[in-house]
């Protein structure tokens, strides 16, 4: 193996503490924690511990965590009531509504209803649009993560080639703006391209979000590349094992091979969602308490 392993779990473990370091800096200017509310629907057992992980880490990172769930049957409109109630407490400055909403709920709908000030995943049409023309805005999650493991691992991106794997709205589109913010010459690649590996082999960064395991093959990179690998995807299970392999969209075992430097799964870019999302919420608080925060801080 010849690329370096980007460690995601360190760079979210170092953000975490710089976050609680502000967290106690915000405390003690605006006499009260942040706050951040996550809303649950249902008991999908991966939203419920992706849910108790963000509470764990809010509360450590000396934030107020606000959790609430509601059952698989409730209504959309009590729904939209708690949204409401939240974007009017003054305790909340940060709302995660966990996605995805049992079916028979709209979520454009229910998103549409969060105050884009308290947006902390960003994915409010209002901070799309942000992003999208150069605003000042939340920006997702998981694409933030990846960009600021890439400027830790490249320094400064301008003139390089970067392909996007994807065109989800909450990592494929936000990231490419995110790159072409950065002056990158961004290609969003996704399930339908044509010769994808011709597309992937010019790329210096190469970010796969499409959720197809193992796709991306070491042939398929330019030498030295920097991947970063969003997919998790569990392979069925081998013969006798309760559970398959976590494996990305990338083929870790020949992309190691060719890669400069490459993100593991797990441990890679995993770890830094809940990190950024824990930023995004002290970013907000700073701003709906009329707290100063210097630019680039956290
Ligand atoms: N479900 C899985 N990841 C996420 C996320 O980052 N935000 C929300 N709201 N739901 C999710």
């Amino acid at each position: 193996m010849s690329a370096a392993i980007i460690d995601g779990k360190a760079f979210a473990a170092e953000l975490r503490a710089r976050i609680a370091v502000h967290a106690a800096a915000f405390e003690r200017a605006a006499g009260r924690k942040a706050g951040l509310a996550v809303v649950l629907v249902g008991s999908d057992p991966a939203s419920e511990v992706y849910v108790r992980s963000k509470g764990k880490q809010t509360i450590e990172a000396g934030m107020a965590s606000f959790e609430h769930k509601l059952p698989a049957d409730a209504t959309e409109d009590a729904l939209l009531d708690l949204v409401a109630r939240l974007n009017a407490d003054p305790a909340v400055d940060g709302i995660l509504v966990q996605l995805p909403l049992p079916a028979h709920m709209d979520e454009t709908k229910v998103i549409a209803a969060i105050d884009p000030d308290k947006d902390v995943d960003g994915f409010t049409v209002v901070n799309a649009g942000r992003l999208a023309t150069g605003l000042d805005g939340f920006v997702p999650c998981t694409p933030l993560g990846c960009l600021m493991l890439l400027k830790d691992r490249l320094g400064d991106l301008a003139g390089k080639t970067a392909v996007v794997i994807g065109r989800s709205n909450i990592v494929g589109k936000p990231m490419a703006q995110l790159l072409l913010k950065e002056s990158c010459t961004v290609t969003i690649a996704h399930s339908r391209t044509a010769d994808l590996a011709r597309v992937v082999r010019g790329a210096d960064i190469v970010v796969a979000a499409v959720g197809r395991p193992e796709m991306v093959k070491g042939d398929w990179l330019k030498p030295g590349a920097c991947v970063i690998d969003v997919g998790i995807n569990r392979l069925p299970p081998a013969d006798g094992a309760a559970k398959g392999r976590l494996v990305g969209d990338v083929d870790f075992a020949s992309a190691s091979q060719v890669a400069g430097a490459i993100t593991p799964v797990p441990g890679g870019v995993g770890p830094m969602t809940i990190a950024v999302l824990l930023r995004n919420a002290l970013v907000a608080a700073h701003r709906n308490a009329g707290v100063a925060l210097a630019a680039g801080a956290i």
